[in-house]
């Protein structure tokens, strides 16, 4: 299944989308991580992709289009893809839509992390990444340790450069005019859940768990019957068919 994250900057969206990878086998397509990338390249276009990043304003649908594409037509990655800061308005909302039916998959879940501004600005302040494995620590909730990935048994801390108090106050606006009236979207699709980000880490993934657990098999059920109707309705039709024929 396909699921959809949402939350403001600091809600916590990367930080649950590392534990649902583990738990569920899932692949993370965070639109910020592949622009750092970009950025990381140091060319023009990486150079205006960070400005616009430095600004707290969102980089255009086309740019975005074109980097998720890649990802969602990869038969590895078909309809296990957590969609981690995407989409941050409705026309890209309306985009991923087309581009999953394109690829034969659609979004099952829309999970959205509700945070109080407050509590977000200390969560952005605290944020350091390791920039070998990209994990993510929190200087006043959730000290660094030593980082647990397979190649990684190092910590280079690092601080994003949109971190910082000015762009935080721009980057929370541009969420609250752009995305927020996305989980419209998803909320008149019927596949929309709320979930208090402000719990600790721990408690907020295993409430994800429960979610994503019920859903992955309700549609199992949904898949199953599915199977078994058209098998039934082969039977029926199929020796309906044949008794025909062979009475002629
Ligand atoms: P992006 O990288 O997506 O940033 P964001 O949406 O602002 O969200 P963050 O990554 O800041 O927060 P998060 O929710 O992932 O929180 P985290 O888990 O790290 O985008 C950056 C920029 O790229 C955008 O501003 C835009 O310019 C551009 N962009 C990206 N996507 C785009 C798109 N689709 N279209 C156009 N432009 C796009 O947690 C934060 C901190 O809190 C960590 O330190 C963590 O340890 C801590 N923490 C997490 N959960 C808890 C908890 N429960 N309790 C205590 N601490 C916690
Ligand atoms: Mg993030």
């Amino acid at each position: 299944m396909n699921l959809v994250i949402f939350g403001p900057p600091g809600a916590g969206k990367g930080t649950q989308s590392a534990k649902l990878v583990k738990e569920f086998n899932l692949f993370q397509l965070s639109t910020g991580d592949l622009l750092r990338e970009e950025v990381s390249k140091k060319n023009d276009f990486g150079n205006k992709i960070e400005e616009i990043m430095k600004s707290g304003g969102l980089v255009s649908d086309e740019i975005i289009n074109n980097l998720i594409e890649n990802k969602i037509s990869n038969p590895e990655y078909k309809n296990r893809i957590i969609f981690d800061g995407f989409p941050r308005n409705l026309d890209q909302a309306k985009s991923l839509d087309n581009l999953l039916k394109k690829y034969n998959q659609q979004i099952s879940l829309a999970l959205n992390l509700k945070v109080d501004n407050q509590i977000l600005v200390k969560r952005i302040t605290g944020r350091v990444t390791c920039s070998v494995c990209n994990k993510t620590f929190n200087i006043f909730f959730d000290p660094p340790k030593t980082c647990d990935l397979k190649d990684c048994g190092q910590r280079k801390l690092i601080t994003r450069s949109d971190d910082n108090e000015d762009t935080i106050v721009k980057r929370l606006k541009t969420y609250d005019e752009k995305t927020f009236p996305v989980l419209d979207y998803y909320l008149k699709k019927g596949i929309m859940k709320n979930i208090d980000g402000m719990q600790d880490i721990n408690a907020i993934s295993d409430q994800l768990f429960t979610i994503i657990g019920a859903v992955r098999s309700w549609l199992w059920l949904l898949d199953s019957y599915n199977r078994i109707f058209s098998k039934i309705k082969f039977l029926i039709y199929g020796s309906y068919s044949w008794s025909k024929y062979s009475s002629k």
